[in-house]
């Protein structure tokens, strides 16, 4: 089934924008794609800053019959679909971390954002944001708050961001059928084999707590799994980073 497509010059959020159309029956598939966000919104509250004109800027919304629990699975899975989205473009090597930063080198080259409307027994009605830095601007990039990286960096020459945004389209479609039926089960191993945190030191900050521990891997859920001197813990939120052995 094919939703409705929209191209945009400016939006708040391409989130926003279907959030505020998901009681539409065209919502089930439906895309919005933006070449500038007035308010684009990163997780954990962040701002996601992006030159207008120069980067991928979409949303695909989507209808599941289960509750909103799927979307820690789900978030995951998503950042499984932009690496292989990414490595079609003709860009191998992206790394994931810990749930769904793409990385490159260790600096931030794209993100997911999840958002969910629905009752606790379904249905759920998912927006999934994705934005993949194509070129950032000095004037912008002195706003970005963590090591970044844009594919124009990546791979020295100009974007195609129309064939990158369909290869990322078409990986999200069908990372979402397979999520249906399979569950993050689906993605799980190959989420871990490209997790750069993988069997390494990190301190996790989730709210008031820091956590310092060894990444085993993840749960079903999509939950951190992390070992300290107390065994192995899984985490359903917050920010890791490298913990350099002193
Ligand atoms: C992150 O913080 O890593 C998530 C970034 C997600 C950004 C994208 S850009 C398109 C979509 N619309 C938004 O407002 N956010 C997402």
């Amino acid at each position: 089934m094919r939703g409705r497509f929209t191209l945009l010059e400016e939006t708040d959020s391409t989130n926003a924008y279907l959030l505020e159309r998901s009681a539409a029956a065209s919502f089930h598939g439906s895309v919005c794609l933006a070449e500038a966000q007035a308010h684009g919104r990163g997780r954990r509250g962040r701002q996601w800053i992006a030159t207008p004109y120069h980067n991928v800027l979409l949303s695909m919304g989507w209808r599941f019959a289960s509750g909103p629990g799927i979307v820690a699975g789900l978030s995951l899975a998503a950042g499984v679909a932009l690496v292989r989205a990414l490595e079609e473009y003709g860009v191998p090597g992206a790394g994931l971390k810990w749930p769904n930063d793409v990385l490159w080198e260790d600096k931030k080259l794209a993100g997911v954002l999840v958002d969910v409307h629905g009752e606790a027994t379904g249905p759920s009605l998912i927006v999934l944001g994705v934005g993949v830095n194509g070129y950032i601007g000095s004037h912008d990039a002195a706003q970005i708050d963590q090591p970044w990286t844009d594919l124009h960096t990546v791979t020295g020459k100009p974007v195609d961001r129309n064939r990158l945004a369909a290869l990322i389209l078409r990986e999200l479609r069908h990372m979402f059928e397979v999520f249906a039926d399979k569950g993050l089960a689906a993605f799980r191993d190959a989420w871990q084999r490209r997790h750069q945190y993988h069997g390494r030191r990190v301190r996790l900050l989730a709210g008031s707590r820091e956590i310092i521990g060894t990444v085993e891997g993840i749960d079903d859920h999509g939950a951190l799994l992390l070992r300290d001197a107390r065994g192995v813990q899984a985490f359903h939120s917050g920010e890791i980073s490298l913990r350099r052995v002193a």
